[in-house]
């Protein structure tokens, strides 16, 4: 897929096959992850892919706005002891290009806000063993959609400001 079509066409899909996504398909999304830019190149996140249906079920309960039926996800967990001032903005870009990756091949993903929200983070990071100085920054459920969604066109003339 090209880049500009993989762009229009993520959309959050909601509803899921009930397929695991392969180990390969984790390492492309994985590596798309790690390609984004990072603050000072710190590069302050690592990531834990959950295929486990009870451990998930779990993970989701903390989520409000996540009890879709994917039957896979990614966590991208921030080190903010490594880069106390740009984790944030890095784990960020790490799960816009996760998500790209994954629409272009050919899966559905949402993501799940965890971060600032304590009382989605604080379960979740004790669940998964992280430590005191790692923060779930957010929560990408990941499958095979069952339910189809259009690529849209978001430009806004009136949100842009050209200068020169
Ligand atoms: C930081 C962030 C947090 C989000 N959290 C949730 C969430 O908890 N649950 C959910 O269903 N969608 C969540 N979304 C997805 C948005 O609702 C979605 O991107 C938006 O409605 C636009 O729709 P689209 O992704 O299909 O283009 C989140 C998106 C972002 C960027």
């Amino acid at each position: 897929m090209e880049l500009k079509d993989a762009i229009l066409a993520r959309r959050s899909i909601r509803k899921y096959k009930p397929a695991k996504i392969t180990d390969e398909q984790i390492r492309t999304m994985l590596q798309a992850g790690m390609a984004a830019p990072s603050g000072c190149n710190y590069r302050p996140y690592r990531f834990i892919v959950v295929r486990d249906e009870k451990l998930l079920d779990e993970i989701k309960s903390y989520s409000p706005h996540g009890k879709y039926n994917a039957p896979n996800a990614i966590l991208v967990i921030g080190d903010t002891a490594r880069s106390p001032h740009m984790w944030g903005n890095d784990c960020g870009a790490a799960t816009e290009n996760i998500l790209l990756s994954a629409t272009d091949i050919g899966l559905g993903t949402v993501w799940c806000a965890m971060y600032p929200f304590a009382d989605r983070n604080e379960p979740v990071k004790k669940l998964l063993g992280c430590k005191d100085y790692e923060e779930i920054y957010s929560l990408i459920l990941i499958g095979v959609p069952d339910e189809e969604k259009e690529a849209r066109d978001p430009y806004q003339e009136e949100r842009v400001t050209v200068i020169g």
